[in-house]
């Protein structure tokens, strides 16, 4: 195989055969075609796009550069989903329980925060104790066990995505369609899924800013799942206000207790049952069932139990992870919240610590906002529109700051 040749083909416009790209998926991995190469073919599909066989055909060899999840006869039905992330989206930590009373199995492979998105893995740590580098075989036997596991991507998982992942990041060309689409893809088929559903999100605190963005990447998903047989699904949602009333990671895993007891957000239950109800056995209202019976809660606990996690700590998680300044911002007129702005809360989030600049940056667990207005409510003048929690007194001043500029009256 004559790698310019390949490159050429690409720059060129032209389709890539099947075998030229699992050869060259092959060489990069093994370490024979040198990044170089490999950075001049992601510009060339930058530029050039890819169709969907030649999408599905990266993803497929990506898939293989690596281990998969080889389950026996007769296991239950796997299933995933995988969210293109939003602000406050905690979705997956009520989610991944749920499903599992539903006796389906869900071996969830979770990243960390990127960019102004918040990540499952951070939040997940944020349990004393829980350990989310789990190998393949312990995950297996959770999954015997309990039905569910929430793990990182171990380092035998995709690792052409990895080394290509890293080499998108300082080469500009993560924002390339089926590039994204291979990444994301390969790492949940990886799982071997009977099911999948995606949540694709648009809107200020989004990747996709648009609809039409949302769909475009969500079909060519679907597209992927479904010629490598899983049954996949998707699913939009706008991302114009955070999801629920709590950004940062502590305080997004308090509120997803209070959801797996029943309680929480209307808008973040209604999305958790709407996903779920793509890839489970039975209707939102037994899914609501589980929720409000216990029963998600006791298998959330069990889940945080095997993965070394303090259970008990999850009842008072929000005052071991108190922040030294909690401060509240109130309305200063009275209206209706006609906006509150994803993006805004989630920059300054990232600001006040919760998040990363740097893959090495070490994250604050505790700072963050809760008690968010949600869009549409009547407010008077002087009541509570949320609580910033920082660090420090200059953090504190700018959450603030940036709290009231995100929100917008009637
Ligand atoms: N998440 C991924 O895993 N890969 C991408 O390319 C983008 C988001």
């Amino acid at each position: 195989m004559h790698i310019p040749s390949i490159i050429e083909t690409k720059r060129d416009g032209k389709a890539l055969s099947d075998e030229e790209i699992r050869s060259v998926i092959a060489a990069y991995t093994c370490g024979e075609m040198p990044d170089c190469q490999m950075s001049a073919l992601a510009m060339a599909i930058y530029f050039q796009g890819m169709s969907k066989e030649e999408t599905a055909s990266l993803t497929q060899a990506m898939l293989e550069s690596g281990e998969v999840f080889r389950f026996p006869e007769g296991t239950p039905k796997v299933v995933d989903k995988h969210s293109t992330g939003g602000i406050g989206d905690k979705v997956s930590l009520i989610l991944a329980p749920l499903l599992a009373c539903d006796d389906l199995w869900v071996p969830m492979i979770s990243g960390r925060g990127l960019g102004i998105t918040g990540g499952t893995l951070d939040k997940l740590e944020s349990i004393p104790g829980f350990r989310v580098g789990i190998s393949q075989e312990e995950a297996m036997n959770q999954l015997e066990g309990i039905g569910v596991v929430m793990m990182g991507q171990t380092s035998d998982v995709c690792p052409a995505d990895k080394k290509l992942y890293a080499l998108r990041d300082v080469t500009a060309t993560v924002p390339s369609q089926a590039l994204i689409v291979a990444s994301i893809m390969s790492k949940k088929l990886a799982e071997t899924l009977d099911a999948l559903v995606l949540d694709v999100k648009f809107g200020a605190g989004a990747f996709m800013k648009t609809k039409p963005e949302a769909e475009s990447l969500g079909s060519a998903m679907q597209a992927v799942g479904e010629a490598m047989g899983v049954d996949t699904r998707v699913c939009y949602h706008p991302m114009d206000e955070p999801t629920g009333s709590a950004v940062g990671n502590a305080l997004e895993v308090v509120e997803s207790v209070e959801t797996l007891k029943g309680g929480g957000p209307e808008d973040l239950r209604a999305i958790v049952i709407s996903l779920a109800q793509e890839v489970s056995h039975v209707d939102a209202s037994q899914l609501a069932a589980w929720l409000d019976d216990g029963s998600a809660w006791r298998k959330f606990q069990e889940m945080v139990g095997s993965q070394g996690g303090d259970v008990e700590a999850l009842d008072n998680l929000g005052a071991r992870h108190r922040a030294p300044f909690i401060c509240e911002v109130t309305a200063e007129q009275s209206g209706m919240v006609s906006s509150v702005d994803a993006e805004t809360i989630g920059r300054s989030t990232v600001s006040l610590g919760a998040g990363r600049s740097r893959a090495d940056d070490v994250i604050d667990s505790s700072v963050g906002f809760d008690k968010l207005i949600k869009v549409g409510a009547l407010v008077s003048s002087g009541e509570l529109l949320g609580r910033v929690h920082a660090a420090d007194p200059i953090g504190a001043e700018a959450g603030v700051a940036a709290l009231k500029g995100a929100i917008s009256y009637k």
